[in-house]
C-alpha cells in the first residue's frame, strides 16, 4: 500500500512535465551549473530510476557487508580488537539505513527494497560474496575493502542529488576510519611472528583481485557511465577509479613488506602510475551472477536476519498505530 502511494506520487510528479521538452533542458542546466537536485524537484524518470538502482544497491551493500566481518566479533584477538570491529560494523549497519532512507527521497519504499534485495532481484557489491578465513581477512578488508569503497565515495559526495551526497559526507568520514583499523591490523600483523606475516600475505593475495572488480566492469564495457557522468552522478570512470586505487594501495602495501599477486604490476616512470595485470573478469560476471563462494549464504543470513525480525516490525508498526488512534481521539475531544 505505502509502496504504491509513494510510486504514485513520484509518477504525478512526472507527468505534468513529460510533454514539455524544455523541462530536460532546464534541468541538465542544472546539473551543469553544479546546483544539487531535491526530492521534489522535477527530474527525468530514467535519472530517478538510476539513482533508485545506484542507492538502493549501495545500501544492500553495506548490510550484506556487515556479514563477512559479523562473522569475527566474537573471535576477535582482544578486547581492543572486538570494540574497533564492533563499531566498525555497527558503522556499516548505519550507511545502510542514511542510504536507504536516501533513495526512499526518490519514491521508492524501503520495505520495497529490502524485498528485491531477499528475493535476489536487486544487486551488492560482488566483493561481499567472499569468504573471511582468517583474522587477518579483517585487516585486509579494511585497508582494501573500505579503501577502495573511500575512492568511489568522494566524488559522490559531489553527487548531483542533494540527498545522496550528503550521506556520503557522514559516511566517507566513518570509512577513512574502517581504513586505518584494517592497515593497523595488518601492520601488526606484519611486524609479529613470521605465521602472522604469512597470513597478512595470504589475506592479501585472496582480496586483491576481487578488490580490483569492486570499481565494476571496465570502462570499454560499462552500461551506465556516460549518461551517469553527463548527469554528475559519477564524476570519474570505473577505470581512474582503479587506478587511482591501485596507485595509492601499492606503496602501503610494499610498506607492510607485502608482495602483490601480480607478476605484471610495474610503475611506470613515465606515466607515475602502476600498471597492472589482466582482471578475470569472468569471476567478476560468475560472482555477479549468483555464483561467487558465498553469495547464497550471504542472502540466506539476510533472509534469516528479515524473519527473525518481524516481531519489531510488527510491534512497531502495533506502537505507530496506537498513537496515531490515541491522537485522532484528542483531535475529536
Ligand atoms: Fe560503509
Ligand atoms: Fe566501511
Amino acid at each position: 500500500m505505502y509502496t504504491q502511494a509513494l510510486n504514485a506520487g513520484a509518477a504525478e510528479r512526472e507527468t505534468p512535465f513529460v510533454e514539455d521538452a524544455g523541462a530536460a533542458a532546464r534541468f541538465q542546466a542544472r546539473i551543469d551549473a553544479e546546483e544539487r537536485i531535491e526530492p521534489n524537484d522535477w527530474m527525468p524518470a530514467a535519472y530517478r530510476k538510476t539513482l533508485t538502482r545506484q542507492i538502493s544497491q549501495h545500501a544492500h551493500s553495506e548490510i550484506v557487508g556487515m556479514l563477512p566481518e559479523g562473522n569475527w566479533i566474537t573471535r576477535a584477538p582482544s578486547l581492543r580488537r572486538k570494540a574497533a570491529l564492533l563499531a566498525k560494523v555497527q558503522d556499516e549497519c548505519g550507511h545502510g539505513l542514511y542510504l536507504y532512507a536516501a533513495a526512499e527521497t526518490l519514491g521508492t519504499s524501503r520495505e520495497e527494497m529490502v524485498d528485491a534485495l531477499l528475493e535476489g532481484r536487486a544487486k551488492y557489491s560482488s566483493i561481499f560474496n567472499y569468504p573471511t578465513l582468517t583474522w587477518a581477512d579483517i585487516g585486509a578488508i579494511g585497508w582494501l575493502v573500505d579503501g577502495a569503497a573511500i575512492m568511489n565515495q568522494i566524488p559522490l559526495c559531489r553527487c548531483s542529488y542533494g540527498p545522496y551526497a550528503r550521506a556520503m559526507i557522514r559516511v566517507c568520514k566513518e570509512e577513512s576510519f574502517h581504513q586505518r583499523q584494517g592497515y593497523e591490523i595488518m601492520l601488526t600483523l606484519c611486524r609479529g611472528t613470521p605465521e602472522q606475516k604469512a597470513m597478512a600475505q595470504d589475506a592479501l593475495n585472496r582480496w586483491w583481485w576481487p578488490c580490483l572488480m569492486m570499481f565494476g566492469p571496465p570502462d570499454s564495457q560499462s552500461q551506465h557511465s556516460d549518461q551517469s557522468t553527463k548527469w554528475k552522478i559519477k564524476r570519474f570512470s570505473n577505470d581512474e577509479l582503479r587506478q587511482k586505487f591501485v596507485d595509492a594501495t601499492v606503496p602501503q602495501g610494499h610498506y607492510l613488506g607485502l608482495t602483490f599477486p601480480d607478476p605484471d604490476l610495474r610503475f611506470n616512470e613515465e606515466t607515475g602510475h602502476w600498471e597492472f595485470g589482466e582482471i578475470d573478469w569472468d569471476e567478476f560476471r560468475q560472482v555477479l551472477a549468483g555464483n561467487g563462494p558465498c553469495n547464497r549464504e550471504r542472502l540466506a543470513a539476510r533472509r534469516k536476519a528479515h524473519e527473525d525480525g518481524a516481531w519489531v516490525r510488527d510491534a512497531a508498526a502495533a506502537y505507530a498505530e496506537k498513537r496515531r488512534a490515541r491522537t485522532e481521539m484528542k483531535v475529536a475531544a
